[in-house]
């Protein structure tokens, strides 16, 4: 399903939402069924007690990763710099936390509520070098829905 199609999906579940988790969960279900190459779809959100990032709700296979120090692999890199981070191929980094042996490649959005970046949306795929320019505007405007729920 292209971006298009799936935007209006995403506001449904926005709109129609009741408890926030059931729905960030929701659009970890959606978004890994409708792209083939997003496998693994999930949220961290810091925590500024403990500097760290914690995971939340998630779609794919589980990970031992649910606490990332700031600054620790990609995602916790993008905790600090609160820009998009896109990774062609992961083998690349050396500063990456792999939890699963199949993942190629990985993009991380932040997610900014009153200009505050509070969490991430982070998608690893099986596929090289599969995200683009799209992808990025894409999760953006998922950040940016979810954020009116915050
Ligand atoms: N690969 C991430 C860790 C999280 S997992 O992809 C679920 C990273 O380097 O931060």
């Amino acid at each position: 399903m292209n971006f298009e199609a799936l935007k209006p999906k995403i506001t449904n579940l926005i709109s129609n939402s009741s408890a926030l988790n059931e729905t960030l969960q929701s659009i970890c279900d959606v978004l890994k069924t409708s792209i083939d190459y997003y496998d693994w779809v999930g949220f961290y959100f810091r925590d500024g007690t403990t500097e760290t990032l914690k995971l939340g709700p998630y779609a794919g296979a589980p990970t031992d990763h649910t606490t990332i120090p700031f600054g620790k692999g990609i995602c916790g890199q993008v905790a600090v710099s609160n820009q998009n981070f896109v990774v062609p191929d992961v083998s690349a980094q050396d500063n990456y936390i792999s939890c699963n042996i199949n993942v190629k490649s990985e993009i991380v959005i932040p997610l900014f509520v009153d200009g505050k970046n509070i969490g991430q949306i982070d998608i690893d795929s099986n596929t090289l070098n599969p995200f683009t320019k799209a992808d990025e505007r894409f999760l953006e405007f998922v950040c940016q829905s979810i954020a009116t729920l915050l």
